[in-house]
């Protein structure tokens, strides 16, 4: 048995937590696309754990991490997280394993993602500044590269870094006037990267496809989320890598046609980080309740994130790009206390009523949500284990939910601990 989490709006949706329920029935978990940008969030009791490389199956013992070739790994950032789950008793020797194909994040990639958002100015695109853009852009163009295989031959490392770092350093005094950056710290702390790193280093592709073949059961772990995708997304306002669902068979070389499950993640409203139309925000006294009820504050950069009702329209289609077969709707427990809520059923773009989602932003700018007014509950939800449990109220708005996406509600979040999950069966 295989499966996805994808997320079905803007990121933040809780892949997290779901891929940390998933994985205690799963072998290996595969995260196989994007990189540091990513922040995800799983409680276990007390403890918090942000990844932001590390799958977010590395917390459950005697599951296998697989960080496969459409990721853009920062290893700076994977060290961080390889020492930091050390220091908690989480040991990932011989447990995780890293793709020779994935691209490396370099300093350079976050001066440059810095140097162009900053002289942008209202045209940002609102980046995490993660050297995410700058690393796709350079796997694209392909002549200035770096693989994680690169750091088995330091040698021919450090002559292609010195044809790299000379070729950004005119890029960048042309482009912005930046200061030039020395490249021996790069050479070395690449050394240091490889001493730590080499040994996680294999053929993924190979490593899975033999794993498939004796059996094991794989959870592949998206990151941001579909509304962010390059091709499918709200472009330009979306990350350099293909989010979606469609994004993993070709970042990790397995086929969907190997999935049995896929699992979309969306929160019972939206929020969206960065710059972007967003049909549904509430930049009102609603939005802020959410916002601080939630703690909707970034995961990896701290940024207040943008908050609204449900748009259901966007996670129907979210949902048709990943074939997605069922929901996971978290944090139904933010929304206790509001009078009413509205899910968003339709747009109107330019007088007419649509229920498809146009990522084109000329006409998503130009449309205005169609809603459907619900009670509201008073009741604090995270003590809740049934459906049936649930106030009427509530129940009803998942359904309403599921009407409108055409999808069951299978998985809901009242909690950000691991067990204040409701599955329904
Ligand atoms: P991800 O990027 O999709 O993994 O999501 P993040 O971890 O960035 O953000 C989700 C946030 O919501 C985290 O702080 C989680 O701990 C928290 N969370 C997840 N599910 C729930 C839920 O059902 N209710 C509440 N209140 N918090 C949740
Ligand atoms: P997880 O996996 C929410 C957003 C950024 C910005 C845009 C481009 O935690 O859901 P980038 O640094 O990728 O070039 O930024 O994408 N973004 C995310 N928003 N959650 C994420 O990841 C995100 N990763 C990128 O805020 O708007
Ligand atoms: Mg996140």
């Amino acid at each position: 048995m295989n499966s996805c989490v994808v997320g079905l709006q803007w990121g933040d949706e809780g892949k997290g937590k779901v891929v940390d329920i998933l994985a205690a029935k799963s072998d290996i978990v595969v995260r196989y696309a994007g990189g540091a940008n990513a922040g995800h969030t799983v409680v276990v009791g007390d403890t918090k754990f942000a990844l932001h490389i590390m799958p977010s199956g590395a917390i459950r013992d005697g599951v296998t991490c697989v960080i496969a070739n459409a990721v853009v790994l920062d290893p700076e950032v994977l060290r961080g997280e390889i020492e930091g789950l050390a220091q908690r008793g989480i040991d990932l020797t011989r447990r995780l394993f890293i793709s020779d194909n994935a691209h490396v994040v370099l300093d350079y990639h976050k001066i440059e993602d810095r140097l162009r958002e900053d002289s942008l100015g209202n045209k940002r695109l609102g980046t995490t500044i993660r050297g995410i853009g700058p690393c796709y852009a350079d796997k694209v163009g392909r002549s200035y590269a770096v693989r994680m295989g690169d750091f088995r031959n330091l040698d021919r490392l450090s002559e292609t870094l010195a044809r790299i770092v000379d070729y950004k350093n005119r890029l960048l005094a042309g482009l912005y006037g930046a200061e030039p950056i020395p490249l021996d710290p790069i050479i070395e702390k690449c050394r240091i990267h490889a001493q730590a790193l080499c040994r996680y280093v294999v053929d993924t592709t190979e490593y899975l496809h033999t794993a498939i073949e004796a059996g094991k059961s794989i959870l592949f772990e998206g990151a941001q989320g579909t509304l962010l995708d390059l091709d499918h997304g709200t472009f330009p306002y979306v990350t350099s890598s293909n989010s979606s669902l469609l994004g993993m068979p070709s970042g990790c070389g397995v086929s969907a046609k190997l999935v049995d499950r896929s699992v979309g993640i969306a929160k019972a409203y939206t929020t969206r980080v960065g710059e972007g139309p967003f049909p549904t925000e509430l930049d009102n006294e609603i939005g802020q309740y959410i916002r601080e009820r939630g703690h909707e504050y970034g995961t990896t950069t701290g940024r207040p994130r943008r908050c609204g009702w449900m748009d259901a329209v966007a996670v129907r289609y979210s949902a048709r790009i990943g074939a997605i077969d069922e929901i996971a709707m978290m944090h139904l427990d933010t929304l206790a206390g509001l009078k009413e809520l509205k899910i968003c059923k339709a747009y109107r773009i330019d007088g007419k009523e649509t229920t498809f989602f146009p990522a084109n932003i000329d006409r998503l700018s130009l449309a205005e949500p169609v809603y459907d007014t619900l009670p509201g509950w008073e009741e604090d939800l995270r003590k809740v284990s049934r459906f049936e449990d649930l106030p009427q109220t509530a129940q009803t708005y998942v359904g309403r939910v599921e009407e409108i996406t055409g999808k069951p509600v299978t998985v809901i979040g009242v909690g950000p601990e691991r067990s204040e999950t409701i599955v329904r069966t």
